[in-house]
């Protein structure tokens, strides 16, 4: 029973409130025993505050019950606050100046003991604190995350309002399309043999709503994606969903920027973000970091160092460049007496990122060690080291192959050395925009285009002219937001004549009857009255979670999946019976 209506909230009381009456509810968060004299840290949604029992002045019976407490009991108290002398301050508390002296306790229920400590930094392994998420979830710091994300999503709201966006739902049900991911697939009960696909984004009906004239549009929206899971990728996670009509890519960036300056400068202490965030195009972005998603935090950029090797008697990087390939460096400051093992490591490291192997240049105090040092003078490497600013003591660190693994490979060891070396400052916040990608990337596997963002995209205009006759050539009208070196949103403008989409389609290997089977309603609509029209979506659990400093999305989830894509807790998914599975007219063919 609720006998005192509470008053303050436990970690919201100060100094100035000393002496004044206070009720409090919460969760017992560590219990201290003076004999004579009990300490409880008290826990509510806003923080903790001391409380005392002392025997003396609340009588034997209530400090007979307040010595039951054990951690979690939820509990209400009412009492006084009181200043604590300055030797018991606790300055790591925002309510460490003062704590409650209770006058009346009422246990509200009672608590098993929890399999892990409700407090923060605990090593508890995921599994776990999946398994007991509700548990997880009432650490101050996992509180502190939802709240940030809530915080974020209000802001994201206003602002959107203010500017003209309208939320507008759409299905979850939705019709299984080819291109990106795989689909979550829903069997149909009402229509034997088919099946819904969960939306991997709402593009198409996002840019329907275009054609039917709302202008501007968003929706704080779950996605579905069957893919491989990594900690920034989970397969349900939240977008935040634009779409915009009449407005070119400037303006598009220019309204995103202010929507992030807002989201950062209202919901985190003591930052500014400096607008306009600076452009790369895709291409510079490959040849300076190896990556379409740079981490501007650090430099260490990759600087090619082919003239300067070719025509020698290293046949390997003769070689790569007579084979149309590159040979570049990443230079580490102060590393040339890298441990041979460490190198060795380094070697095995990049391979997984597919290059053949990896070389290196030590400019240490006693001379130059390289694998390749008999075939080049002195004078090449002195030329080199000028080249790449390199210093005595500095170490580079060489690949050589075709240019996208040189990039993937070097882009990879960039970043792992910055995080060996420790050169990535985590209070930086640096975002760019990644523009002018290319239209497709060719899918060795399945020897075609493939769209590299998504086959809506429009091309620029000049290029149009090579969509057939040489894809490689196209540029997109893409681009996407990276923060610290994650991907954290990506739109374009679209296409909105159907004979253009058509021919994108072709591009990438879908006949005509297929995009007509496929996609007929989209380029239906198109021939009635399309506005030009584009728009972006944010990945907001990546947000969040770098807003957090957290190193995973599934801290900033309240519910989560594994990497295996598992809820530990509810244990989804699951088997059903035969009988829902008639229902829908499917049969499992997995042998029990
Ligand atoms: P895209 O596929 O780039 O674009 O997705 C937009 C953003 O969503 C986030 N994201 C993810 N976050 C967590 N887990 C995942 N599995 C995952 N996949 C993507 C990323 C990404 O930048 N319809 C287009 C947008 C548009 O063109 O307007 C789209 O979905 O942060
Ligand atoms: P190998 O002839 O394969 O034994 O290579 C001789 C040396 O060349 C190796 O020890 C590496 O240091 C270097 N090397 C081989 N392949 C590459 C590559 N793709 N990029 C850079 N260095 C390489």
């Amino acid at each position: 029973m609720n006998n005192f209506k509470r008053t303050h909230n436990c970690g919201l009381i100060r100094k100035s409130d000393v002496d004044i009456n206070v009720n409090l509810s919460g969760w017992v968060s560590r219990r201290r025993d003076h004999g004579g004299l009990i300490f409880v840290d008290l826990r509510d949604r806003s923080g903790l505050i001391q409380i005392v029992f002392d025997e003396a002045s609340i009588g034997s019976d209530s400090f007979g019950v307040a010595e039951t407490l054990r951690n979690e009991f939820v509990i209400e108290v009412s009492g006084k606050v009181r200043a604590r002398s300055a030797e018991t301050v606790n300055p790591k508390m925002a309510t460490g100046e003062i704590e409650i002296v209770v006058n009346a306790l009422n246990i509200l229920n009672k608590a098993k003991t929890p399999p892990f400590y409700i407090q923060d930094g605990i090593d508890t392994d995921e599994n776990t604190r999946l398994k007991y998420r509700y548990l997880d979830l009432r650490r101050p710091e996992m509180q502190q995350n939802i709240m940030l994300r809530h915080r974020v999503t209000m802001i994201m709201r206003d602002y959107l309002d203010r500017n003209g966006f309208l939320e507008i739902e759409t299905p979850m049900l939705c019709r299984s399309t080819p291109e990106g991911a795989r689909d979550f697939l829903v069997p149909s009960r009402l229509n034997a043999g088919q099946f819904y696909a969960l939306p991997q984004s709402p593009q198409i009906f996002k840019q329907l709503l275009m054609v039917s004239g709302f202008e501007r549009y968003f929706q704080i929206v779950r996605c579905f994606r069957d893919e491989d899971l990594r900690a920034d990728r989970q397969p349900e996670f939240t977008q935040l969903d634009i779409e915009t009509s009449f407005l070119d890519q400037d303006d598009i960036i220019t309204i995103m920027e202010g929507l992030i300056k807002e989201i950062f400068e209202k919901s985190l202490d003591n930052v500014k973000i400096q607008t306009p965030i600076q452009r790369m195009s895709w291409q510079e972005a490959m040849d300076r970091f190896g990556s379409d998603k740079p981490d501007l935090r650090f430099g260490m950029e990759l600087i090619d160092i082919s003239e300067f090797v070719g025509g020698s008697d290293f046949k390997v990087f003769n070689s790569v460049l007579e084979s149309g390939g590159q040979i570049k460096v990443i230079k580490v400051d102060d590393y040339a007496d890298i441990p041979r093992r460490e190198l060795d490591g380094l070697v095995e490291y990049v391979k997984i990122y597919g290059a053949k192997g990896l070389a290196w240049i030590q400019y240490s105090k006693d001379g130059i060690k390289s694998p390749f040092k008999k075939f080049y003078s002195d004078e090449t490497f002195e030329k080199i080291k000028q080249h790449t600013q390199a210093k005595t003591g500095d170490l580079l660190l060489v690949v050589g192959d075709k240019p996208s693994i040189v990039a993937q490979a070097l882009g990879e060891l960039r970043l792992e050395m910055a995080r060996r070396r420790n050169l990535i400052d985590e209070n930086k916040l640096c975002f760019v925009w990644i523009v002018d990608f290319p239209m497709f990337e060719y899918v060795e596997e399945d020897k075609r285009y493939k769209a590299m963002h998504h086959p809506f995209t429009r091309p620029r205009a000049e290029d149009v002219q090579f969509l057939l006759s040489d894809p490689e050539k196209v540029r997109a009208l893409a681009y996407d937001i990276v923060l610290n070196g994650v991907e954290v949103g990506g739109g374009s403008l679209r296409i909105y004549q159907s004979d253009l989409q058509e021919k994108v389609f072709e591009a990438i290997g879908l006949t005509k009857d297929e995009a007509k089977a496929k996609f007929g309603f989209l380029m239906d609509a198109f021939e009635y009255g399309t506005p030009p029209h584009g728009g972006i979506a944010f990945g907001l659990d990546r947000l969040v979670m770098l807003m957090a400093k957290r190193k995973s999305i599934r801290d900033v989830i309240a519910f989560p999946k594994t990497q295996s894509a598992i809820d530990p807790m509810s244990h989804a998914p699951s088997e059903v019976d035969d009988k829902q599975l008639r229902e829908l007219h499917i049969k499992s063919t997995v042998k029990k």
